[in-house]
């Protein structure tokens, strides 16, 4: 890869190359740009509820394991033995009371710190320092309202400062209720195309819906063809998007009768914490920068963890009211398990795209053609109601403000 990132990616001009998501060199190079310096999304608070409650997870491409320490804090740290590299624990989650290498049998504490080596008198004569060889600790871990968040940048922006207007937007899905809980284990699945095409999509394409996902709605039972598609879409200098109908409609839930009753009588609480124009209105698809995204309306967040220039592993979880009945719980997780998951109808077709486009691009000329993302350029600005900038639903200028996040990280090096 000889060219400039900026000859490739011109967010002013509304054109993306399509080298960015094949390149290996650039997907090497996001790694480290781009995932080795944002905030990236590690856990929900009750994923891991209890005291030595841990899970595995990546940040970019790197394993790590979150562990909740008996303070209640949450730690975060290389999932890699400091003797070989050996992978330190190797479940999905478990509760320790410290990890030990499975391959020489390094013992490390909850918080990463190593404390205890077999043969360390008669093998290592008492020279080893384990102070200096606990596991790589990701140096800034926070806490915004049950989402824990990690960083590999030991400076620069808080979480708070790094969403910036975005948090107005989460707060509509991490602050609805008054106590969250993540409702079942995770879907987990592969999918072949670039970490990008999907978080771009989330922060900026209601576009596609009406095409791509018109039998699902039809399905669904939604009156798209007449519903209010007139909306918004927040965009942000730091990559992050938003986009969200005015109207109600079109709805992609269907709770059934008990948990829809549920949520109309709690509609009120909702407005109270959150104002009515953000618990009514603000319900749509979204991206927090590089590759966390949520969906309101159907209460489902996920990452999409890069894995190589033409793959990802996609993780969804459904956020639950902690506070509802069983039964409304069992029918939200239902909900979004049959819309966005690996088997949900809309997530279907999205996936179908996002790969059908990756192996367009294996085409020698296919793979160096540019793509346009031109619309609604100039048409954004101040919105009296909501934060940030604003334009209509139908744009691509949260799209322009990814990649233009995108290629400030990407020249700024490692
Ligand atoms: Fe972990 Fe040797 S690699 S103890
Ligand atoms: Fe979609």
């Amino acid at each position: 890869m000889t060219k400039k990132y900026s000859d490739l990616v011109d967010p002013d001009e509304g054109q993306i190359s399509a080298l960015i998501y094949a390149d290996e060199d650039i997907y090497d190079q996001e790694m480290r740009s781009i995932f080795g310096t944002s905030w990236l999304f590690l856990a929900h608070e009750s994923m891991i509820p209890k005291k030595g409650d841990y899970l595995t997870t990546t940040m970019g491409d790197d394993p790590v394991v979150v562990v909740r320490q008996s303070s209640g804090e949450f730690v975060a740290f290389m999932n890699q033995c400091r003797h070989r590299g050996m992978r330190l624990c190797r479940s999905d989650e478990g509760n320790a009371k410290a990890f030990t290498c499975s391959y020489h049998g390094w013992v490390y504490d909850l918080s990463g710190k190593l404390v205890q080596v077999p043969h360390e008198e008669d093998g290592y004569l008492g020279a080893l320092n384990k102070e200096k060889l606990g596991a790589q600790r990701v140096p800034r871990v926070t806490n915004y309202k049950g989402f824990i968040f990690g960083t590999w940048s030991e400076e620069g922006p808080t979480f708070e400062e790094y969403l910036g207007d975005m948090a107005w937007y989460f707060d509509s899905f991490a602050d609805r209720w008054q106590h969250n809980e993540v409702l079942g284990a995770p879907n987990r699945w592969i999918i072949d195309c670039n970490w990008k095409f999907p978080a771009e999509q989330f922060a900026t394409d209601v576009y596609h819906a009406e095409t791509s996902h018109i039998s699902a709605l039809i399905a669904q039972g939604g009156d798209w063809v007449n519903a209010d598609t007139r909306g918004l879409q927040f965009s942000s200098p730091g990559g992050h998007g938003t986009g969200f109908y005015l109207d109600d409609a079109p709805d992609m839930t269907d709770y059934g009768p008990v948990a829809s009753e549920y949520r109309a009588a709690i509609r009120q609480t909702e407005i109270e914490r959150l104002g009515e124009t953000r618990a009514v209105h603000v319900r749509g698809h979204n991206t927090i920068f590089p590759n966390f995204s949520f969906l309101v309306g159907t209460n489902t967040f996920r990452i999409w963890q890069p894995r190589g220039p033409h793959s990802i592993e996609v993780m969804t979880w459904t956020l639950g009211d902690a506070d509802a009945p069983a039964e409304v719980k069992d029918a939200m997780r239902r909900n979004a398990l049959r819309t966005f998951s690996a088997g949900g109808i809309f997530e279907a077709e999205d996936g179908e795209n996002w790969s059908e486009i990756q192996g367009v691009l294996k085409g020698s000329r296919a793979g160096r053609s540019s793509f346009n993302f031109t619309m609604g350029r100039g048409a954004a600005g101040h919105h009296d109601d909501f934060p940030g900038r604003i334009g209509n639903i139908y744009s691509e200028e949260a799209g322009r403000s990814f990649y233009r996040r995108w290629l400030e990280l990407m020249e700024k090096g490692d």
